[in-house]
């Protein structure tokens, strides 16, 4: 795996005019988040060496570089999930390569289904701890020890400084931000209502399918991990509403203001 990801750094490096400090990883969140880069250079995930391939034919993901808040960026516009059916090696790769970039920041986006009862549909919510739900582990097998340890620390998964950065933000800025606990299932389905139930009662605020693999090894490499979640859709035993793609992604779409406001300012900040 070194080697793969040796390859891959090598390629973005000679391309890059300079060093990212932030890794950023737009879920259904935060995509506008692509038009707020400045001097902007991308790359095609086809033209880097080992880079994971997106399933979907025409929407090529892409890494795009350069500078949000004066602070230079590296964004992942395109996430690999699992359900796709990569395997999580593949789903993480992006996360040993911009390791390897010498980026020590990341923030992640993504959408997710509300089950705490105080949480409302458009919510944002940064996420300060998780429950790893899904089938497989992302550092199951041999380790790499060049990379990070066989047993990781898993006490501090969110970064705290960042954390409380964005919540007082939002409070000096009258944009309500909750916090929360999300939940990581494999998908594809969205949850039943006993599944909903459940997540609740396991202790989680909020589940989606994606995040869980990329917070592990960003952790696995004692990197500082930043996310943020909109609430798309409300579960729960009672609740029988249908959620479908197109709602997520319109309520997603409605939020987008305030988290990209959010992570603009986390993104300007010394934190
Ligand atoms: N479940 C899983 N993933 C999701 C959900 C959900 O309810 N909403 C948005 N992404």
């Amino acid at each position: 795996m070194l080697e793969k990801i040796k390859e891959a750094v090598g390629f973005i490096e000679s391309i890059l005019p300079g060093k990212p400090e932030f890794a950023i990883v737009l879920g259904s969140g935060l995509g506008k988040l692509q038009e707020e880069v400045n001097n902007p250079v991308t790359i095609d995930y086809q033209d880097i060496p080992n880079f994971p391939q997106t399933t979907v034919k025409g929407h090529s993901g892409k890494l795009i570089y350069g500078e949000i808040e004066g602070k230079t960026v590296l964004m992942m516009a395109g996430r690999f999930h699992y359900y796709e059916g990569y395997d999580m090696k593949e789903v993480t790769f992006p996360m040993r390569v911009f390791k390897g970039l010498g980026i020590e920041k990341v923030i992640l986006s993504n959408a997710s289904g509300g089950v705490n009862p105080d949480y409302s549909v458009g919510d944002a919510v940064v996420i300060n701890d998780h429950i790893n739900m899904m089938p497989e582990h992302p550092l199951r097998g041999k380790n790499e020890d060049a990379l990070g340890p066989r047993f990781v620390n898993m006490s501090h998964p969110y970064d705290e400084k960042m954390i409380d950065f964005v919540v007082n933000y939002g409070k000096q800025n009258g944009i309500e931000v909750k916090t929360g606990i999300y939940l990581g299932l494999q998908g594809p389905t969205f949850e039943t209502p006993a599944e909903y139930g459940m997540v609740r009662i396991l202790g989680a605020d909020c589940v989606g399918m994606s995040t869980v693999p990329e917070v592990i090894v960003a952790n696995h490499q004692s990197m500082r991990v930043f996310c943020i979640s909109v609430i798309t859709d409300l579960g729960g035993p009672e609740i029988r509403v249908p959620v479908s793609h197109e709602e997520v992604l319109s309520a997603a779409d409605k939020a987008m203001p305030k988290i990209i406001e959010l992570v603009k300012a986390l993104i300007g900040n010394e934190v």
